[in-house]
């Protein structure tokens, strides 16, 4: 009998679901039964019950235990176009057999290795079609370099976030050092980059920005504080008060990051009016050396393609 290869049969089975008619979802529950959830609840290991809190199940029950108990107290967000408690979004069947596929082979995309994986290389070419789709790579009417070297795909919208601040923290702080060789953040740190810098503060100014950007600015040492909101009116808050944030740019020894949302979680709203709002902003930016972040979250794919538009017509900084 030939030896099992778990690749092999994994790549089957996805075939066969990829071939499967659609499943019917119109009858999945949206949300599961109290009594599933409080089951599953009560077979979660737990050490102040009895038996063997740590003691293996096996494979198989382990299996059977997820799939009879534990998913059955799951929400239908992915199967119920009736959830909306997270905005998940869905995926399509390939994409999903792509990520069972890589979840099996579980690849380092962080260290390129190219003698021993193709994995980094599959990741930016990905990324640099992407680009492609939404008319972000240098080419044309957008101009003759590559402008978006430092791509990359992040975990979820929080870790973005604090990527993106991240790399503000940098860009604010090094336009602020006198060019005499010092170092940015990453060598000398927040606190001895700013003193270096002159700056006794950084802000971060949003309108609605989601929870996460505070959580992200905790993260990158501006501290949760950092984050002002300038709504326009009380009508519309999601929209950014431009003439306020040239306010709060214009002080001296502080240095900002504009967090705009595209949309804002609630409504989709975004923060700012169309392209010509995004240029008014990106010059605004420009003049007084801030960084722009756009939180795109996941209100849908969409939206991110509209961002990453407009943000390629804006040319000067991407
Ligand atoms: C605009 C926005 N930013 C950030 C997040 C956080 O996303 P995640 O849960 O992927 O970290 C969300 C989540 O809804 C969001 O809508």
């Amino acid at each position: 009998m030939a030896a099992f290869n778990p690749l092999e049969s994994l790549f089957q089975d996805l075939s066969q679901r990829l071939d499967a008619p659609p499943a019917d979802t119109s009858a999945y529950p949206t949300l599961p039964a109290a009594s599933a959830l409080q089951t599953a609840r009560l077979s979660l290991p737990d050490p102040h019950r009895k038996g063997s809190y740590l003691a293996a199940l096996g494979a198989s029950a382990t299996l059977k235990h997820i799939h009879e108990t534990i998913v059955p107290a799951l929400t239908g967000q992915g199967l119920s176009s009736r959830y909306f408690g997270f905005v998940t979004g869905g995926s399509l069947p390939v994409a999903a057999a792509a990520d069972n596929i890589v979840t099996a082979v579980d690849q380092n995309v962080q260290v390129h290795l190219p003698e021993q994986t193709i994995a980094t290389e599959v990741e930016d070419v990905a990324l640099r079609m992407l680009a492609d789709v939404l008319g972000l790579q240098g080419s044309g009417e957008y101009g003759t370099s590559d402008v978006w070297l430092g791509r990359t795909f992040t975990t979820g919208a929080t870790s973005s976030n604090i990527l993106g601040l991240a790399c503000g923290r940098e860009s604010v702080v090094s336009k602020r050092l006198t060019g005499n060789g010092e170092k940015g953040v990453g060598e000398l740190g927040l606190l001895a980059a700013c003193h270096a810098a002159g700056i006794r503060e950084i802000q971060v100014l949003t309108s609605m920005g989601h929870s996460s950007l505070s959580k992200a600015a905790g993260v990158v040492g501006f501290g949760r504080a950092s984050v002002k909101q300038l709504p326009m009116s009380a009508d519309t808050p999601w929209k950014l008060d431009l003439e306020a944030v040239e306010k709060e740019l214009a002080q001296d020894g502080v240095a900002s990051v504009i967090a705009v949302s595209a949309g804002e979680v609630n409504t989709g709203e975004f923060a700012v009016d169309g392209l010509a709002g995004m240029q008014k902003l990106r010059a605004l930016a420009d003049k007084y050396g801030a960084w722009i972040h756009v939180d795109g979250g996941k209100v849908a794919p969409v939206t991110v393609a509209f961002v990453l538009l407009f943000l390629s017509k804006l040319t000067t900084h991407p």
